[in-house]
């Protein structure tokens, strides 16, 4: 098993350096696991003046699953766009075909109190956002900035979905709600947008072949409402790359912090990215307070989908429930009582767990 490491800029080189202390465990326990980091985003910029060095991604090509950390800060806030660190994680999703997007937002009891939402609203919660990663807004041409007709600057972005681009993300919500409460909710814009009203045709026509899970559809302004109201009426919410974008950074929330969420962003066969879902947090980078839970949380992911050792995710899923059972809590998912252990601290804490089995 070949591993691709990439921290990325802010806090992302200490919470991946947490993980990969998990994968030392597991190597020293004989699994064949090898790994070799490259930068990537600001790092990358800075390391080769290129958010994707080529070097990074001949690297993330030839292994066979990628861990990364977070992209981004302000000190390249003024670059130009294709300099800038998020240009980076955007090539490569689209350089690997990455189009699958998997974000769990589930609710560990012991983080109950940390969430948002009343207990009652969020105890027990369990949902899976599958986000369209390579196509949509984030990719469409034309795009740019020109001069109207009044000779006022604009900005224009253009959004599209094609049918097998549709048909494929759907394909991998109904696959994985059928693994779980067989409920499908998909998410569009169709009483405004044309590319909705398409996505939703297309997604309604493979609801056929999958007559044991339950379709629904949502516009994304009462999803965005609705995960706020009753959010444990959802069990997979399939939707594309800008709605899941902010979908998910609001569902993150019902969990008790964006901080405990991994994420696997997944090719056809199954290789695949995995990154927490909250950024590289840089007012906090360095000072050892960031949480490591949601990076090794994607290494847990990392072993379920591209290296076929769900027993290894699942062995690690149960450590990290352990050491939040223990009480052990990084800022974000502190109460007021709790004291606050630093990112290695809870590194150190999932890595003791992991060696107890
Ligand atoms: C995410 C992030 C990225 C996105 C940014 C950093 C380009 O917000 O992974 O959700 O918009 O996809
Ligand atoms: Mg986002």
């Amino acid at each position: 098993m070949r591993i691709a490491i990439l921290p990325g800029d802010g806090v992302g080189p200490e919470i991946v350096a947490q993980a990969v202390r998990v994968l030392e465990v597991l190597r020293e326990e004989g699994l064949t696991l090898t790994w070799q980091t490259e930068p990537m985003g600001g790092a990358g910029y800075d390391a080769a003046g290129d958010p994707l060095p080529p070097a990074t991604l001949a690297l993330a090509q030839a292994s066979d699953a990628i861990l990364m950390g977070a992209v981004g800060g302000p000190k390249y806030d003024a670059l130009p766009r294709d300099k800038r660190p998020e240009q980076g994680l955007l090539r490569i999703r689209k350089a690997l075909s990455l189009f699958a997007n998997l974000r769990p937002a589930l609710l560990y009891p012991e983080l109950a109190a940390a969430s948002s939402l009343k207990p009652e609203a969020v105890s027990g919660l369990d949902i899976l956002i599958v986000r369209e990663l390579t196509g949509d807004i984030y990719f469409g041409q034309p795009r740019g900035r020109r001069r109207n007709a009044q000779g006022d600057e604009e900005g224009f972005d253009t959004m599209h979905y094609s049918v097998p681009e549709v048909q494929r993300i759907a394909r991998v919500g109904f696959e994985a709600a059928r693994k779980r409460g067989r409920r499908l909710c998909s998410v569009d814009k169709a009483n405004v947008l044309d590319t909705s009203i398409l996505w939703r045709e297309a997604v309604t026509a493979l609801a056929k072949e999958y007559p044991d899970v339950e379709l629904s559809h949502m516009y994304v302004d009462n999803a965005a409402m609705q995960l706020v109201r009753n959010p444990k009426q959802f069990d997979v919410i399939v939707t594309g790359n800008m709605f899941g974008d902010i979908l998910s950074d609001e569902a993150s929330m019902l969990a008790g912090s964006i901080g405990m969420l991994p994420s696997a962003s997944l090719d056809a066969a199954g290789k695949g990215l995995y990154e927490p879902i909250h950024g590289s947090a840089p007012d906090i980078a360095g000072q050892d307070k960031a949480n490591p839970l949601a990076t090794i949380l994607s290494a847990a992911m990392m072993f379920r989908y591209s290296l076929a050792r769900a027993d290894i995710a699942d062995r690690i899923e149960r450590a990290v429930r352990g050491v939040l059972a223990q009480g052990q809590r990084t800022g974000d998912i502190a109460g007021p009582r709790d004291k606050v252990v630093g990112t290695r601290a809870m590194g150190d804490a999932v890595v003791a767990a992991l060696r107890q089995r």
